[in-house]
């Protein structure tokens, strides 16, 4: 029997994850349906438990990854510490719910773009779901250094302390506010923050790219975003955006449904020469 899958967000209409988990369900010879689903603000819980009834599992999108994270009946380790689920597996009557948004930005940052992330001074801007979804999984990869930044600074600071609690043996975490981060330079600058949606830049000084850093902005579209551009500007050697973490991100989803690892990096390249 063909196996049902969704993703619920609100808006939805936009979602590149219908086919994304079509390629891989092709590639991989799953029999499987994935559909994208609106769910209403005030009735995400009751449209998931609709599904539930008769599908196999589900992503959650923006803004229900909270939401999600509050009505699983268990949750895996990782997206306990992360506070936000992306990733839903219905159980035998229970709701699993995981997070793969900081697997599939580190797969993405590793495996399509070749970036050792080992021994680098990594600084990551933004404190929200995304942030907190990619902290474990960088940190689980030993940087030198890991620093947070955040408009509010004190969720950065409140962060980093859970995290330097819970990877004690992975190298420091440290929270701050932007000026604070004047007068030091990263090999790797994540932008975990929504300023791209609005079209703004978070408030970084000048200086913070290293000479041969990479600068990833997890946002994606068409052409670069004001961080990439700020980032070139600023003579970082390499900016990428964050489709392929999007891609990664529902392998990883794939895998955790399926047993099997779709390979992403033949559809990233597909989506990126459609672009
Ligand atoms: N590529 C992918 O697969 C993928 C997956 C997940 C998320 N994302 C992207 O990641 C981004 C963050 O998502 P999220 O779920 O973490 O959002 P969120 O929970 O709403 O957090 C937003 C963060 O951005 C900061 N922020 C917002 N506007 C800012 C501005 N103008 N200047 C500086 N900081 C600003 C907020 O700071 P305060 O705390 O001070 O408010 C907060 O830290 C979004 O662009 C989303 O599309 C991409």
């Amino acid at each position: 029997m063909t196996d049902r899958y969704a993703v619920f967000g609100n808006p939805i209409a936009h979602s590149k994850s219908p086919a994304i988990h079509a390629d891989f369900a092709r590639q991989t010879a799953q029999d499987l349906v994935y559909e994208a689903l609106l769910a209403p603000l005030d009735g995400f819980a009751d449209a998931v438990r609709a599904f539930a009834a008769g599908g196999r599992g589900a992503n959650v999108t923006v803004p229900f990854k909270e939401e999600a994270y509050r009505l699983a009946s268990r949750l895996t380790p990782r997206a306990e510490l992360a506070g936000a689920v992306n990733t839903l597996l219905f159980a035998t009557g229970e709701i699993v719910g995981d997070n793969t948004d900081g697997a599939g930005l580190v797969r993405d940052l590793c495996a399509n773009l070749g970036c050792a992330l080992a021994g680098q001074r990594i600084l990551l801007l933004g404190a929200g779901g995304a942030a907190r979804g990619a902290l474990g999984p960088l940190l689980d990869a030993h940087p030198a250094a890991l620093v947070v930044a955040n408009r509010t600074p004190d969720k950065a600071r409140e962060l980093a302390a859970r995290f330097s609690a819970h990877f004690a043996a992975h190298g420091p975490v440290r929270g701050c506010a932007y000026p604070e981060l004047a007068g030091q330079t990263f090999d790797l600058v994540i932008n975990a923050t929504s300023a791209s949606l609005g079209g703004e830049l978070p408030p970084l000084p000048a200086g913070v790219f290293a000479p041969d850093s990479l600068a990833y902005d997890m946002m994606y579209g068409k052409g670069d975003t004001p961080f990439m551009a700020f980032a070139r500007a600023q003579g970082a050697a390499r900016v990428a955006d964050g489709l392929g973490m999007l891609v990664e991100q529902a392998a990883e989803a794939f895998f955790v449904w399926r047993g099997v690892r779709p390979d992403g990096a033949p559809l990233l390249a597909r989506l990126r020469a459609a672009a």
